[in-house]
């Protein structure tokens, strides 16, 4: 049974805002990237890693990461596409032979060990589930005039992080169904088992540390979270 990462790091970045793009900012002296690498790299149930990135980056990304760093679980560092699930679809093409994939944002740096060994036993026994918290806010849906529609529930609100664990040919087959329709609006893994996969989604507690970096205030975020988890470990 081989379970693959596929880290995701093709993105632009846009509303970081940055020269250096945010998956390669570093976060006490060390690269965004590092921080989830490491994690899948230091982890029982993961046999390899995928690493997606843009063209231009792919040889800074190994001679600057992955060698600098020993990361000797990534199989290849592949160049990702125009959208976020044109990524994620080149990292499946990249893995035919992994019975369960692991598809993370290479921007959200803290994840663990914890929350990849839970995930591996609901995929286990779903098939398909998401990382992600309750919400702490109270979510409003809004109608097309910016005025209040509804006010869902919050106990029944979750806040999606990655990683989302699949089966391998669960996640493939809705990839493949997804890319003869229109994608357009998808953002994240999920949503594709949910339009075109036939499984049901388990929720699976993650953390409130496991944020992603997407704006500059979130750096400094990151630097308190990991001087607390370093003091932890
Ligand atoms: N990503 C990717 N390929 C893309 C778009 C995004 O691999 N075409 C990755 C990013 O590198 C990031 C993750 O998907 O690790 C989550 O995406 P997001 O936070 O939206 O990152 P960016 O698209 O880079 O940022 P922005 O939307 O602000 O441009
Ligand atoms: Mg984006």
């Amino acid at each position: 049974m081989k379970s693959t990462a596929i880290v995701l790091a093709a993105g632009q970045g846009k509303r970081m805002n940055s020269k250096v793009q945010k998956q390669f900012l570093l976060i006490k002296g060390k690269p965004v990237l590092y921080y989830s690498l490491s994690c899948f790299q230091n982890s029982r149930e993961i046999e390899e890693i995928i690493v997606v990135t843009g063209k231009e980056s792919i040889n800074f990304c190994k001679q600057e990461i992955i060698e600098a760093y020993g990361f000797s679980k990534v199989k290849a560092v592949i160049p990702g596409g125009k959208e976020r699930y044109d990524s994620v679809y080149a990292g499946l093409c990249a893995c035919e032979d992994s019975d369960y994939v692991f598809i993370h944002d290479g921007a959200r740096p803290f994840l663990s060990n914890d929350m990849i060994r839970r995930g591996k036993e609901a995929v286990l026994d779903y098939g398909a589930c998401v990382i992600g918290m309750p919400s702490k806010d109270t979510i409003k849906i809004a109608d097309e005039n910016g005025m209040v529609e509804s006010t869902p529930s919050r106990n029944k609100v979750w806040n999606i992080q990655t990683p989302q664990i699949f089966s391998y040919t669960a996640i493939r087959e809705a990839h493949e169904k997804a890319r003869q329709q229109n994608m357009a609006d998808i953002t994240d893994d999920a949503m594709v088992i949910e339009r075109f996969g036939n499984m049901k989604i388990k929720l699976v507690e993650g953390s409130y540390e496991n944020i992603k970096i997407t704006t500059p205030e979130d750096i400094v975020v990151a630097e308190k979270i990991l001087e607390k988890i370093q003091k932890i470990y």
